[in-house]
């Protein structure tokens, strides 16, 4: 970073700072995370792979929404961007029932208000994509919410928008990633609000950390899905008997290696671009 760049915070993934011109720079680290967990161990060029299929969907969903980007850093791994106020909610969007979706219907039979058809199974598909919003939770895990709750904690307008952009960018992504072989099971946005008034899309968008990606030729319902996401880390921590509390475990090698592959590819199969020609040279994702 230059040396007028403040540093103004740090994610679980992400360091944040602020540029002299009023600009943010978010650079993505190759930290990972499962169950809200910093693991001790890194991904190597994992943040190069949210970065660069980040700013890929944001150079191709601008007439659906606005977003933050404004350039690509050298490295790879960073954006500059538009700062925001972010509203406090995660835009979720689930084409399919996995993960809390799964649960909560399997429990209930409704998810975040939505009634849905019964005889559904673990990973079938949604007759219609739902909006399933959730809290930000500062510490500990995100928690769904109904709808009246999300749209009190970001002001009716500004809720409508977001609700509405996210299903929007979730039937353009899901198509998108559909004719390169990959099902978007589901996926999370975080909006903001810029200084004009207008709501934003921020953050990272439609990323392995962000989504569930599954091979399509994989697909079948009543049991959980290979993926081009955490979901392999997760399951490997799972079975370490690990009781999701700081601090996680090391990863072995061969998990390193098998989460960076799944990265990578879910990469240059979305992207169409070999991810070394992407760390030679950024700007070929916009
Ligand atoms: N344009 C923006 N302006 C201001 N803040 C942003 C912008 N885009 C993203 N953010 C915020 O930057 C942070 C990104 O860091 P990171 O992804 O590591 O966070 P996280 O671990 O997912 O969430 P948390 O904030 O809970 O740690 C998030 O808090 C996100 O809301
Ligand atoms: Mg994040």
């Amino acid at each position: 970073m230059s040396l007028d760049a403040a540093h103004v915070g740090s994610g679980k993934v992400r360091e944040l700072y602020a540029l002299g011109d009023g600009t943010l720079a978010l650079t993505a680290s190759d930290r990972i995370s499962t169950f809200d967990v910093v693991l001790p161990t890194p991904i190597p060029d994992k943040g190069k792979v949210l970065t660069g299929l980040s700013a890929f969907w944001f150079g191709r969903t601008r007439e659906l929404v606005p977003n933050h980007l404004l350039r690509l850093g050298d490295d790879g791994r960073t954006m500059v961007c538009r700062r925001l106020e972010m509203l406090p909610i995660e835009c979720v969007v689930r084409g399919y029932l996995a993960g809390s979706g799964w649960k909560d219907y399997r429990d209930t039979g409704v998810v975040c208000g939505h009634d849905l058809p019964e005889g559904l199974e673990e990973s079938s598909r949604l007759p219609e994509p739902i909006f399933t919003p959730a809290t930000k939770a500062v510490a500990g895990h995100d928690e769904n919410i109904d709808e009246e709750r999300a749209a009190a904690l970001c002001g009716d307008d500004a809720y409508r928008v977001a609700k509405e952009a996210s299903l929007a960018l979730y039937r353009f992504a899901s198509k998108y990633a559909e004719s390169r072989g990959i099902i978007l099971a589901d996926t999370k946005f975080e909006f903001g609000v810029a200084p004009d008034g207008s709501v934003n899309l921020g953050d990272e968008a439609l990323t392995p950390d962000s989504s569930r990606f599954w091979p399509a030729a994989d697909y079948g319902e009543g049991r959980p899905q290979a993926s081009f996401d955490k979901q392999f880390v997760r399951d490997w921590c799972e079975r370490t008997g690990w009781d999701k509390t700081a601090p996680g475990p090391e990863l072995p090698d061969h998990v390193v290696a098998g989460t960076r592959a799944r990265y990578v590819e879910a990469f240059e199969k979305l992207t169409e671009v070999p991810f070394d020609a992407y760390v030679a040279n950024p700007e070929v994702v916009l």
